[in-house]
């Protein structure tokens, strides 16, 4: 049977192989520390946990979810973002509750993206942006993320052509993978550009509530004119430790939110029951959970940049996400630096290729275990360098 020429052009993920080369070294003793993936070893907030097993024992809640959800849910998110960023969205007109968020985020390509239109995707970037517009037959415009710009797309620097077709611009600050945050001027200009080229600004905060130091990462809903042309996705994977709950949502532009509901509806049935009342009841504990979590990602964040600092690599703390973006030193190729840390110290990391070409000579550490284990990691690296 042939496969469809949109699915042969998803890019292939380079060290697809390290599931299987990581079973086999555990299976032969090795002590593997794996920083790869963005999913803590950290617990979700009780009251989380409390809610999915209370509602389990309803009957009533076991039944097909739809798009509308649990309305609780949807009042729950409204009322969250008024109090975070003092953004009010309507539960019902400008907010949707999503299977996860990255399933939005690669879904709604289809409700904008035809054969022949344009995205603009930072490069490195989270792989949905690029597989929504190559699976709606769009053609991705993917643009390096360079240090030297800070890791924001340089807008004013798009080519002409790009401009005027782009259909859809992605932005993530706090970014994954180079722990890069936008300043707020940079987020109106950026607004300013969709509303001029009659773009959507899919705009990814997964990343809004892990920060540090007294930085509170904005909605883009937060700027002028937003609402007109964006819509941006929340997680619970990473401010809730919820990464296998499989919750988020969409907020912001009606239309924008209305056409994913519709485009959903073919798609999928909706989160279970007992799985939304179970974010809404994390929001709830907010207050009083959010703050230690954080603390938790931040002592990280300092053991660990403090060891990296110490080997002597060129290492940016971040202030936001739970990422390391660290350039591999001595011109190797990501990839070949990531597997000698997997072959010969049982130590995963992301190459930063994996996330696109723009990614290449760096590499990304994720701050998903105990400091101890971080400490390890960074002597492991030591002894590859
Ligand atoms: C940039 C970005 N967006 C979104 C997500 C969260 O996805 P989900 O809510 O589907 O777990 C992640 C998780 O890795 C991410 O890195």
């Amino acid at each position: 049977m042939r496969t469809a020429a949109q699915y042969e052009i998803l890019p292939a993920y380079p060290l697809a192989d390290v599931p299987q080369i990581k079973r086999a070294l555990v299976a032969r003793g090795v002590d593997v520390i794996d920083l790869g993936a963005g999913d803590a070893d950290l617990a979700p907030p009780p009251a989380a946990v409390a809610a999915l097993r209370e509602t389990a024992l309803d009957p009533l809640m076991g039944r097909y979810p739809f798009q509308l959800g649990l309305p609780a849910y949807r009042e729950a998110v409204s009322a969250w973002m008024l109090r975070r960023f003092g953004v009010s969205v309507d539960p019902f007109r400008e907010v949707l509750p999503l299977i996860g968020s990255k399933e939005g985020i690669a879904h709604i390509a289809f409700a904008y993206v035809g054969p022949g239109d344009v995205t603009i995707l930072p490069d490195p970037g989270y792989q949905p942006y690029i597989g929504g517009t190559l699976l709606a037959g769009g053609r991705p415009h993917t643009v390096p993320l360079r240090a030297e710009h800070d890791f924001l797309i340089r807008l004013d620097e798009l080519p002409p052509d790009v401009r005027s077709r782009a259909r859809v611009l992605y932005l993530n600050y706090p970014n994954n993978p180079t722990a890069a945050v936008a300043p707020r001027a940079y987020l109106e200009a950026a607004v300013e550009f969709c509303r001029a080229h009659d773009a959507l600004l899919v705009y990814d905060n997964a990343y809004s509530e892990i920060a540090f130091d007294g930085y509170r990462p904005p909605s883009i809903l937060e700027i002028p004119g937003a609402r007109d042309v964006a819509v941006e996705f929340h997680s619970f994977s990473k401010t809730y430790n919820m990464t296998g709950w499989r919750i988020g949502w969409a907020a912001g532009n009606a239309e924008a939110i209305a056409a994913l509901g519709r485009l959903k509806a073919f798609l999928d049935t909706g989160q279970f029951l007992p799985i939304q009342a179970a974010a809404a009841a994390a929001l709830a504990s907010y207050d009083e959970w959010v703050p230690r979590n954080v603390a938790v990602f931040r002592d990280r964040r300092d053991s660990f940049g403090a060891a990296l600092t110490a080997l002597g690599l060129d290492v940016r703390i971040p202030q936001a996400t739970m990422y390391f973006w660290v350039p591999v030193p001595g011109g190797e190729a990501s990839e070949s630096f990531a597997r000698r840390a997997l072959l010969q110290q049982g130590l995963v990391m992301m190459p930063g290729n994996a996330l696109g070409r723009g990614g290449e000579g760096y590499f990304r550490m994720a701050l998903t275990q105990r400091p101890d284990r971080l400490l390890e990691a960074a002597a492991r690296l030591g002894r590859i360098l």
